[in-house]
């Protein structure tokens, strides 16, 4: 037990600001099948999420619901994870920054950071961007506008604590140009650019924001929001606390999954805390894209339903975690619409994967009443290239779940089951049926369908959850035999027009 490769997995801490929707849930669901992956390969496994519950702007908003903001958090979160439940993510650890054992931790790494140098008192000034919470210099300004969100920008004055960033700029141009840190290599450029650029010293307390973690030592500030959200990587793991069991199994992380708009944060600020703290980095960073919702904001009327609650109780868990994973190749961003998720899921789920299950437990079921043995089929013509296919295809999954492309990994099983169909046309059960001389050879036929209906199920699982688990039951498999149960049909066909007047008015 002690001995087994770990992997322990992230996504960021989401605001608790606005209502989640299918972006969020995008990080997410990428990494629980990620988290799930490396769990079927046999590795000890810690996935953590949570939420990032301090600065102004969730106190604002809490304010102007009249809620006390710690209320207002609570609830968030609650909701956040009956969402997490809904899709089905198995996460093992939920960190709230609000937790009373991460604000302790972060005032400890804080007051650490303090003692060696790496966080000193100075004055800063500059431009702040209120709804980011972040300071910019000249530079760094797109048209005197916040670079990130296009928002104005206002002067600001403030003694206030900093953290030594640009000491550490030597080390994170290494990190990021010659390892593996930063993927995918479009960001890695973005990022080494910010560096050469010049980082400066950032102000890593607030005076005017109560709603944080009071820094240890001036109880005048708070913690800047990304220093206390950032540190929950390894706060999470018990660091700075008497129990960090966890923390020594598990850092450095394997994948800090983020957005692309948070980047920055995760291979500049964060790498540079760790230096400064003496701890190893984490062996990745991928920064993935955006769902774009067509160039428009979301809106009923134009059936853009994003609410992932409504896509899962109308078209079910495994439809929603599918279009996540396989409908934008992971880095890249992609349009989200309606239109594009009935298309992805009749035309892999539907007509590929669940028309083979259906037609291939039907034939098992006309012609040996559901049980299909191995022994004493016969072997013949297309049977070795179909079996290559389905032998080479774990491998293939494997290879691309290394690099992060879900969509590709489950694009090969998609691949195996259209060679498994094609494998029905060459093979033509339906006529060797009429045969009593051909029973043998459609007995095999049927015998490596079912298997690859097996393989591919089974390569399926840690994405979706729900009826590749179903069709493994149905299967049977024991013995070198199938005895298949009944199984009822696993997706349904939707009808974009049904579909659109449904959700357009709901
Ligand atoms: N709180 C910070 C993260 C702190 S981590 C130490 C934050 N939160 S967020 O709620 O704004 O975003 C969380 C994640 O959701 C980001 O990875 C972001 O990219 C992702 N998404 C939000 N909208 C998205 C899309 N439309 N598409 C894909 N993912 C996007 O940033």
């Amino acid at each position: 037990m002690e001995n087994k490769k770990t992997y322990y997995i992230t996504t960021p801490l989401y605001y608790p600001s606005g209502q989640w929707h299918i972006g969020h849930c995008y990080t997410t669901v990428n990494c629980d099948a990620l988290a799930r992956y490396y769990k079927t390969k046999g590795y000890s496994v810690l996935f953590g999420t949570g939420t990032d519950e301090h600065g102004q702007k969730v106190a604002q908003i809490a304010q102007q619901k009249g809620m006390d903001p710690k209320a207002y958090v609570d609830e968030r979160a609650d909701n956040i994870k009956h969402l997490w439940k809904t899709l089905g993510i198995e996460y093992d650890i939920f960190i709230r920054t609000t937790d009373e054992y991460h604000v302790k931790a972060v005032q400890h790494l804080f007051d650490t950071l303090y003692k060696k140098g790496d966080i000193y008192k100075s004055v800063y000034r500059g431009k702040y961007c209120t709804p980011c919470e972040s300071f910019w210099t000249d530079s760094q300004l797109i048209d005197g506008c916040c670079p990130d969100c296009k928002r104005t920008v206002v002067d600001s004055t403030e003694e206030c604590y900093f953290f030594a960033l640009s000491k550490y700029s030597g080390q994170l141009l290494d990190l990021i140009e010659n390892t593996d840190f930063l993927q995918p290599q479009s960001r890695k450029n973005e990022m080494s650019k910010f560096i050469k650029e010049g980082l400066q010293d950032l102000a890593v307390s607030r005076s005017n924001v109560r709603w944080g973690v009071p820094v240890p030592f001036d109880s005048g500030h708070t913690v800047y929001v990304w220093i206390d959200a950032l540190s929950n990587y390894v706060t999470m793991l018990g660091f700075g606390s008497s129990n960090d069991k966890l923390f020594k199994q598990f850092w450095p992380a394997n994948l800090h999954m983020v957005g692309k708009e948070i980047v920055r944060f995760h291979s500049i600020i964060w790498p540079a805390m760790l230096f400064a703290l003496g701890l190893p980095v984490p062996q990745k960073v991928y920064g993935h894209g955006w769902f774009l919702f067509g160039g428009d904001k979301m809106s009923k009327s134009k059936g853009n339903v994003v609410d992932p609650n409504i896509l899962v109780s109308r078209y079910g868990v495994d439809a929603f975690r599918y279009y996540c994973l396989r409908e934008i190749p992971f880095g890249n961003d992609g349009i989200y619409s309606l239109e594009l998720f009935i298309k992805r899921i009749n035309t892999d789920l539907v007509n590929i994967y669940g028309n083979l299950v259906s037609r291939t437990f039907a034939m098992a079921k006309q012609n040996f009443d559901g049980i299909v043995y191995q022994k004493g089929g016969q072997v013949g013509e297309f049977d070795s290239e179909f079996l290559s296919v389905i032998k080479n295809t774990p491998q293939l999954v494997d290879s691309q779940i290394d690099v992060l492309n879900m969509s590709q990994a489950l694009e090969y099983i998609i691949d195996l089951c259209v060679a498994a169909n094609k494998y029905i046309d060459d093979t033509k059960p339906w006529i060797l049926a009429k045969q009593q001389a051909d029973k043998l050879r459609l007995q095999r036929v049927l015998f490596n369908l079912l298997v690859c209906i097996k393989v591919a199920s089974e390569l399926f699982l840690p994405f979706l959850i729900q009826k590749p688990n179903t069709v493994l039951k149905a299967l049977n498999f024991q013995k070198n035999t199938f005895k298949l149960k009944d199984l009822d049909i696993l997706y349904n066909r939707l009808d974009l027009a049904n579909e659109l007047s449904i959700l357009g008015q709901s």
